[in-house]
This record gives structure tokens, C-alpha cells and sequence, in this order.
């Protein structure tokens, strides 16, 4: 249990330094579209054919640093259901569209293994293939701010939550502001005329 603001630090630096040290990540989409699109399949598949080839497949970020494991993660929806199954592989930031069971072995030994990028899963518009996530137009126009890390870390860990920033501004709001700090940071956000703005275009009818 994290009972202080050191040990959240502490926590927050180990569990960082252990999910950066992952030799590579695989993380399968596993938000509804691509579930029902079999991605749950990929993920036992994929985590299955890691461990096969003998290499450390680690599905949860431990407090022991993780130089050469290979981690498995299921991540939350990229907003890009239509062409999932969705696999991102990390470092690189390669991104696999339309992931099908079948693929999962040359996922791993051409990617993982021999650390080699495969065209013919990659996105594809006019004709203009798309390695990385980040390159793609449909993502390029969007700035993601609390969503920054969906798509790259485990949606349901806490740990990565953690190692990613989470929980940085309750610790600031717990330990650098006084309460009349927090009430004017809110009040100068606007986010009651915000939110009166989102439901007047509601009763609209347009958004
Ligand atoms: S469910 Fe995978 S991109 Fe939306």
C-alpha cells in the first residue's frame, strides 16, 4: 500500500525504469471492437509463441528490473476499430492493423526476434504505407491528452498507470497547494461553462 508521497515516488521511479527496460512490448488491442474481432485469441497466441521460442514473456511489471523480457500487454481501445485487431510493438511504435491468428508466428519471428518491420499488416492509404502509429493521418490530426497513453500501456495495470504519471496531480494537489489553490485552479479551467457549453449544444441537437 502507498501510504506517503516517497513511496509513491519510489514506486512510480522503480515500476518507470522496469517498463522501460522491457526488451520490447507487444500490446494487443483489447477494447470491444477488437475483441470481438479475436483479438484476445492473438494476445494467448502471441504471449504462447513468445515463450516458445525461449524468451521471457512477462505479462505484468514486476518490481525486479526487466532487462530482456518480452512484455505482453492488452491495451485499451486506439480509436481505430475498423481496422482492428489492432498490435502495436514497442519500442519501434509499429503498428499492425487487421491482426488475424495466423499472423501471430511471423509477428514473432520477424518482429520480435529478428527486430524486422511486415509490410503487408502495416496501415495502408493510397497506397502510402504507414509503419508507425504517430505517421498515420487519422492519429496526426488528434492531440491526445488524457488519452496520451492509450494504445501504450497496459489499460488494466495500475502499475503502468503509475509508471506512466499517474496519479502526479493528486500528489500535487496533496502536497503542493493549499485548498484555496486547488478551488481557483478549477475555477480558472472554465469547466463549469464547459460543461454548460457541452449541454446547451446537446439541447441543440448538434455538437
Ligand atoms: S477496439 Fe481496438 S481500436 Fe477500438
Amino acid at each position: 500500500m502507498i501510504s506517503s508521497r516517497e513511496e509513491l515516488q519510489r514506486v512510480r521511479e522503480m515500476y518507470s525504469r522496469n517498463l522501460m527496460t522491457e526488451k520490447k512490448r507487444i500490446l494487443v488491442c483489447a477494447g470491444t471492437g477488437c475483441v470481438s474481432g479475436g483479438s484476445l485469441e492473438i494476445f494467448e497466441r502471441l504471449s504462447e509463441l513468445v515463450s516458445k521460442r525461449g524468451m521471457n514473456c512477462q505479462v505484468e511489471l514486476q518490481e525486479e528490473p526487466h532487462e530482456n523480457t518480452i512484455g505482453m500487454k492488452k491495451s485499451g481501445c486506439h480509436g481505430f476499430c475498423e481496422m482492428g485487431p489492432l498490435v502495436r510493438i514497442e519500442p519501434e511504435g509499429y503498428l499492425y492493423t487487421k491482426v488475424k491468428p495466423e499472423d501471430c508466428e511471423e509477428i514473432v519471428d520477424k518482429t520480435i526476434v529478428a527486430g524486422e518491420h511486415i509490410e503487408r499488416l502495416a496501415y495502408n492509404q493510397n497506397g502510402i504505407v504507414y509503419k508507425k502509429q504517430d505517421e498515420i493521418p487519422f492519429y496526426k490530426k488528434q492531440t491526445r491528452l488524457v488519452l496520451e497513453h492509450c494504445g501504450q500501456i497496459d489499460s488494466t495495470s495500475i502499475t503502468e498507470y503509475i509508471a506512466t504519471g499517474g496519479y502526479c496531480a493528486l500528489e500535487k494537489a496533496l502536497f503542493d497547494m493549499s485548498s484555496d489553490d486547488i478551488i481557483n485552479e478549477i475555477s480558472e479551467a472554465n469547466l463549469a461553462d464547459a460543461v454548460e457549453e457541452d449541454f446547451r449544444q446537446d439541447a441543440n441537437g448538434h455538437k
